[in-house]
């Protein structure tokens, strides 16, 4: 696992969307050899989308080959409330980017049948021919998507109990009304997200520290799914220097001495 340790919230959005942009330029896709991208919603990937809109709007990369997996829907919120990540989405990155509307997905947590829409959007990922690169944040209970403590690190995608610190977390988005937060939620699986060629974790603040340092030093368990990122070939977490907080000195030393000449993120497109 690579740790790529930025001074700031700016930096680490910066990075991320320019080593996103690195892949897709890379990959020069084509509609017959598209890029795949996994994508969360949060705060932490704010910073990330403004970047790869300011990249696309320069003509640095587009969008028009891309394929998008969303990583989880609340359950039951309509897809035009504010909350719903059906709307986090356009508002905060399709409705600004040059990509193909048919190319978006995003699991629909109205179906009338939750597990059969779960089955399809596997099989959807599938015969796209798999996910490229993931991009996430982390609970800070060290969950990725809502993969909560306690979730199967083989898991696929399904109906998710969210536990009582994400409905109290994410009920600063509701009016910090913690009966206005679904229950449940559609999720991809640890083992969806560990499937992709490449996962990208984006951390940053205090809060996430201590997540951080289980991700990175704890034992692999379902306690925090973040560990299975130690088990993916190429597993990267990009976070800022306060989620660093609770590194050992060691770790925190080797990973900056490692890293030091990647941590540029113009040389990322040069
Ligand atoms: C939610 C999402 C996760 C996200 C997490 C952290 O639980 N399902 O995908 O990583 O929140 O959110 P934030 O980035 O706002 O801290």
């Amino acid at each position: 696992m690579r740790l790529i340790i930025q001074e700031n919230y700016a930096l680490l959005s910066k990075w991320a969307g320019y080593y996103v942009a690195s892949k897709i330029r890379k990959a020069n896709p084509s509609p017959s050899q598209p890029y795949v991208l996994g994508l969360p919603t949060g705060s932490s990937p704010l910073g990330m989308y403004q970047c790869l809109i300011e990249l696309n709007k320069k003509g640095i990369i587009s969008f028009e080959n891309i394929i998008t997996f969303n990583m989880d829907e609340y359950v039951g919120l309509p897809e035009d409330h504010l909350q719903s990540y059906h709307s986090f989405m356009k508002d905060n990155f399709f409705d600004h980017i040059d990509i193909r509307p048919e190319n978006v997905n995003i699991l629909n947590g109205n179906a009338p049948d939750l597990p059969a829409e779960c089955e399809r959007y596997e099989a959807k990922i599938k015969a796209t021919g798999g996910i490229d690169l993931f991009i996430g944040g982390i609970g800070a209970d060290g969950h990725i998507a809502f993969n909560e403590p306690g979730s199967s690190l083989f898991s696929r995608t399904r109906v998710k109990t969210l536990t009582t610190d994400t409905i109290i977390i994410n009920s600063r988005f509701f009016d910090n009304d913690i009966e206005q937060v679904p229950r449940t939620a559609l999720t991809v699986g640890v083992g969806t997200i560990m499937d992709a060629k490449e996962v990208l974790i984006l951390a940053n603040g205090h809060n996430k520290a201590r997540a951080v340092a289980q991700g990175v030093e704890g034992a692999v368990s379902q306690k925090w799914t973040i560990t299975a990122l130690q088990m993916h070939p190429k597993g990267i977490i990009v976070c800022d220097e306060l989620a660093c907080d609770e590194l050992q000195v060691g770790t925190y030393r080797y990973f900056k001495d490692i890293e030091k000449n990647n941590l540029d993120y113009n040389r990322l497109l040069s």
